[in-house]
């Protein structure tokens, strides 16, 4: 292997040559209290940071640097700290997603305009992860992904709780009266305990675990918890690692390869897979110009089992507990002959010797192969006359009973109207029923918010129903469970045949044949696509005005047009 000197360092062009302009840059390091002999010749490595105080996944993330410069500065290297959009899951509005974009193009300007020859980037809260790294992937400099762990698990009465499949199911019970005030207060101070991400196999897990499983993360640094103290050893891991990854121009086109966007596809279906996971990783493949489908990811999830026992598609665990079985590496050595351990890694290695002397220590948790927890994947992708497109399901997350269904629709347009409904106790509903809620898309949302899991009415609560036939355009939190068919494409708000749909329709799901269609005549549908309103645009202004003009559809990632691998000339290095 050739290895970089310090004269061919990205950086270089910027301290190296005796100029102006190199003085200027010389000259305001010195500024902020460095010497020559602390930056020159050294790779400069950027720590892309996450921390807010207003994302309580990545509040030990301002700790967690100084572990990363310990180990750039032990390794040779110059760590600089770049605080970066923080894109945290529980404040944001209208949604999370409506920013994943913008944490994109920041990374990749941010490395691109400063003078960085390697960087880690610190994320984990759920859109951070595919931000961070879609932007990294199309800066194209070495990089290594920490993520932030997930927190310890919950705690309520003895009984463990588990980030947001918890409060939706204790939520259920408040709404039918079953639990105190006092219970429900339990259950908020219990719920989310310390620092990290949620710990449910969420959205948030899932996105690590496909980064890890891509070869873009210390092996198994993804299944740490947040506050172990092998999560500040990881941090120091990452931050000695980077800068010989520099030396070695290891950079992420050679480690994100088709086999390797497989490998991690295959090891989302394995432990549980967030429905979101599938927009995010389409996004992130296509950056690294990889053209993953939801054809590709509907084929592995009916050959790949479900074998981590997580919830919410597994039953009985949580993140802590995955971490104590042996952790993704232990998963994925499960599965290894499913997977190309060829694959270059972060690590130098390929992914076969990263899951050397890998094991599992409580095969409950970390099932083999032969005891899945669901013997296909997390995942299927229906098409018919409702979703041309594509939508997706967690066939593993809802009631068998629902499998095949055929049912009356219930259509919403908007979240406020569904949600009066479901609160009236007199709603004429029943569990054969098909709830629908539209507008509810990337753009329709807008910004295509996680209110798939629809509520079950109230009426229905109070029978004791506790699962139904959901469907609309929008996304659901990875932590959220049952019969919901998310992510219609395309959505109604561009005139996609869901908007179509009237209450009372019929509406049929078979899921083995991989359809879902409504039972109208297709002159009918003519007639009412003729009739459908033009809709209002949502934003007049600023980034939702940009996003609306630029955002793409469910099925291919939700990526701005704009920002795609193949959309135009690369910007290629600043000009200095
Ligand atoms: Fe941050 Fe769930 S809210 S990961
Ligand atoms: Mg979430």
């Amino acid at each position: 292997m050739t290895r970089k000197t310090p004269s061919d360092l990205r950086s270089a062009r910027w301290f190296g040559p005796d100029d102006l302009r190199s003085f200027g840059h010389r000259s305001r390091l010195m500024q902020l209290g460095y010497s020559e002999a602390d930056f020159m010749g050294k790779p400069v490595i950027g720590i892309l940071n996450t921390w807010s105080e207003l994302n309580s996944c990545h509040s030990h993330f301002r700790e967690r640097a100084k572990d990363v410069k310990r180990g750039v500065l032990q390794a040779g290297g110059f760590p600089v700290e770049l605080p970066s959009l923080s894109v945290d899951e529980s404040f944001t509005k209208p949604t999370s997603m409506l920013y994943r974009n913008m944490l994109a193009m920041e990374t990749e300007e941010m490395i691109r305009s400063h003078p960085l020859d390697g960087v880690v980037l610190m994320g984990g809260c759920d859109k951070t992860t595919p931000g961070l790294v879609m932007g990294a992937l199309t800066a194209g400099v070495p990089m290594i992904y920490l993520p932030a762990g997930p927190m310890l698990r919950g705690n309520y009465a003895g009984r463990a709780l588990g980030s947001g499949s918890d409060a939706w199911k204790y939520w259920d019970e408040r709404r039918a009266g079953n639990i105190s005030d006092d219970e429900w207060q339990g259950v908020q101070g219990g719920i989310a305990r310390s620092a990290g991400v949620c710990m449910t196999m969420g959205t948030a897990s899932t996105m690590t675990a496909i980064t890890d499983a891509m070869g873009l993360t210390l092996p198994g640094a993804s299944s740490v918890p947040a506050v172990d103290s092998g999560h500040q050893r990881m941090a120091a891991d990452c931050g000695r690692r980077i800068v010989d990854m520099v030396w070695e121009d290891l950079t992420p086109d050679q480690i994100v390869t088709e086999a390797a966007v497989k490998n991690a596809a295959i090891v989302a279906m394995a432990t549980g897979c967030s429905t979101n996971a599938v927009v995010h990783l389409i996004a992130m493949a296509r950056r690294a110009g990889v053209n993953l489908t939801l054809d590709d990811l509907d084929a592995l999830g009916r050959t790949t089992p479900l074998i981590a026992n997580v919830r919410p598609a597994g039953k009985d665990y949580l993140m802590e507990d995955f971490f104590y079985a042996g952790g993704l590496r232990a998963l994925m050595k499960q599965i290894e002959e499913r997977l190309d351990t060829s694959c270059m890694t972060v690590t130098g290695k390929s992914m076969g010797e990263n899951l050397e002397g890998a094991q599992v220590f409580n095969d409950d948790v970390i099932r083999p192969l032969s005891n899945p927890v669901y013997h296909e994947g997390s995942l299927a992708v229906l098409r018919g006359n409702l979703c041309p497109d594509g939508a997706v399901i967690k066939p593993a997350a809802c009631d068998p009973k629902y499998h095949v269904h055929e049912g009356p629709a219930l259509v919403f347009d908007s979240y406020p109207d569904m949600k009066a409904a479901v609160d009236d106790e007199n709603l004429d509903v029943t569990p054969d029923h098909v709830l629908v809620l539209r507008n509810a898309g990337p753009l329709g949302g807008p910004g295509f918010p996680e209110w798939g899991m629809l509520p079950i009415p109230k009426a229905l609560i109070k029978q004791g129903h506790r699962d139904m036939l959901r469907i609309s355009d929008a996304r659901m939190s990875g932590t959220s469970y049952g019969a919901c068919v998310l992510h219609v494409a395309p959505e109604s708000y561009v005139g996609g045949p869901l908007a179509l749909l009237k209450t009372g329709d019929i509406v049929r799901l078979d899921l083995p044949a991989r359809r879902l269609d409504m039972l109208v005549e297709e002159d009918e549908l003519a007639a009412r696509r003729a009739a459908l309103p033009v809709p209002e645009p949502k934003f007049g202004r600023g980034w939702g005005w940009m996003f609306s003009k630029h955002v793409t559809q469910a099925d291919t990632g939700c990526d701005f047009d704009f920002l795609e691998r193949d959309f135009g000339r690369a910007a290629g290095e600043p000009d200095i």
